[in-house]
């Protein structure tokens, strides 16, 4: 078990902070040197006498603080905070490029294109993101006014947008499932917020310098060591989602299959919108089952779950839902890479609760969501391309793609439901692109040395955290 650094290691990255709010100011850090300052007061630990917010580390809590503060950095903000060129030249392509660079890779194409972003999110001038959670609104608004204190005074930094994302009840995101079950646990780093069954992911697989999930291999660390070590990659998205388009499909799928309206919505994630798996009740949302059992499943029997049902041909949990190719567990995929492709998800819902009274209402409302790994080409971009976006992962498949987040803007779009007794699977047409890109953004998480370092402070680097 590796010995991690939980006080240097971004919060974000090992916990889960279960907080209502989050508010993500998009920035550009136009006076370097006074933008540097400001990142060194965010770390500035025992020495802060500034009332300046601090940054979360993964730091062990007995109670949980009134707001959480995280940082990702893109290539072009660390270009402008002075790396230097060996330094940049030894970060991966993948992020070298940015969000834009790789938008086709990702399916970022037509209305998802960077050239309909908003917020600046194409602009090379998005240096930073923060990401500050709060408890409450009274704590959101506190942290804001002194960070906006910090950061505008002699014009460090400038704020290029700022985006909401809020709890909504029963902690269910827009479409109305309830989310929050699965995260990867990892190899030395916190108790997994809800029991988990799937073995532990290597730490290699989220923290730079550590053994990664492929045998004798480990990821490149950025350089100097002080700066890569246990830091890791974020693929930021503002989602949004067309609840009424979704629902408009289940009704049609309703009407022409004569199925539940809420089965087909199950078979399209996976999940019922409790939250409850298929593969744990596959005929109705088993609301019997605790909130704590709902992610101890699997899709065909294996050692974290020997008695789970064979579901090899998908008639409990299609292979296409949202969250099997998401997170294929042990089923079999190309290159029996199902654990191999893990993702920690952050993020919050924005907009109000969708109306279906009121389904034109004209207001934006989707997903803030950081997706974190390793390696953004490995993990984040591969589920894009190959899991979401082709179906040649697994048998069966044929040419869908994710019916929740997949670019189903094509005209043969379908989702197949496998009928058990039934040679051909049930098809349903009519999906569309439910998931649109508003603004992406690729970031590196550094540790809180590494900020540190970036921010000129290296005489303080051996200084510890509170
Ligand atoms: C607006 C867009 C999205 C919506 C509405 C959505 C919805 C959901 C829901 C309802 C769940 C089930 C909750 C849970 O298992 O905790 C889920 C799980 C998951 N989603 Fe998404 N999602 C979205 C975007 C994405 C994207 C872009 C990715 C990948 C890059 C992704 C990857 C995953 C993964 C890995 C899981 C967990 C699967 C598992 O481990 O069983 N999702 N999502």
């Amino acid at each position: 078990m590796p010995d991690l650094p939980h006080p240097d290691i971004q919060g974000f990255i090992l916990r889960t902070y279960a907080m209502p709010a989050l508010r993500v100011f998009a920035l550009k850090a136009a006076q370097p040197v006074a933008a540097k300052k400001f990142l060194g007061e965010l770390v500035n630990g025992a020495r802060n006498t500034s009332d300046a917010p601090q940054l979360a580390t993964a730091t062990e809590w007995t109670v949980k603080p009134p707001y959480c503060l995280n940082i990702g950095l893109t290539y072009s903000g660390l270009a402008a905070l002075g790396l230097s060129a060996s330094s940049l030249a030894s970060f991966p392509e993948e992020f070298a490029a940015g969000a834009v660079g790789r938008a086709e890779q990702v399916g970022d194409i037509g209305e998802s294109g960077p050239e309909n972003w908003k917020g600046q999110f194409a602009s090379t001038d998005l240096h930073m993101l923060l990401f500050l959670f709060a408890q409450d609104e009274d704590v959101l608004e506190k942290v804001t006014t002194r960070l906006r204190v910090m950061y505008s005074s002699s014009g460090a930094i400038l704020e290029l947008s700022v985006h909401e994302g809020r709890r909504l009840p029963e902690s269910k995101a827009h479409f109305g499932y309830r989310d929050g079950f699965a995260q990867p646990t990892i190899e030395g780093g916190l108790p997994p917020a809800m029991p988990d069954v799937l073995p532990k992911a290597p730490t290699g697989e989220f923290l730079l310098g550590h053994p990664s999930q492929y045998s004798d291999f480990t990821y490149p660390v950025p350089i100097p060591p002080v700066l890569g070590e246990n830091g890791s990659f974020g693929a930021f998205r503002l989602l949004a989602q067309d609840c009424h388009g979704f629902e408009q499909f289940l009704t049609e799928a309703t009407a022409k299959t004569g199925l539940d309206r809420e089965f087909i919505a199950a078979k399209l994630c996976g999940r019922w919108r409790n939250g409850v798996p298929l593969s744990l009740s596959p005929d109705g949302p088993g609301e019997q089952i605790p909130m704590e059992e709902r992610n101890s499943f699997d899709y065909v029997p294996s050692d974290s779950v020997p008695g789970a049902f064979d579901d090899t041909r998908g008639y409990r949990c299609p292979l296409g839902a949202h969250i099997r190719r998401m997170n294929p567990r042990h089923s079999v995929v190309a290159g029996n890479s199902g654990l191999k492709r893990r993702i920690i998800r952050r993020g919050l819902p924005y907009g109000p609760s969708y109306d279906p009274s009121n389904p034109d209402d004209g207001i934006e409302r989707g997903l803030l969501g950081l997706f974190i790994g390793v390696s953004l080409k490995d993990q984040f971009e591969f589920l894009m391309s190959h899991w979401a976006n082709k179906g040649s992962f697994a048998p069966g498949l044929r040419s869908t793609r994710d019916p929740v987040i997949g670019d189903n803007s094509v005209s043969d779009a379908a989702f197949l439901i496998p009928v058990e007794g039934q040679r051909r699977p049930l098809e349903l047409a009519g999906l569309s692109r439910f998931v649109t890109c508003r603004g992406a953004a690729y970031c590196f998480l550094p540790s809180a040395t590494a900020i540190r370092y970036i921010s000129g402070l290296s005489s303080s680097l051996s200084s510890p955290l509170p």
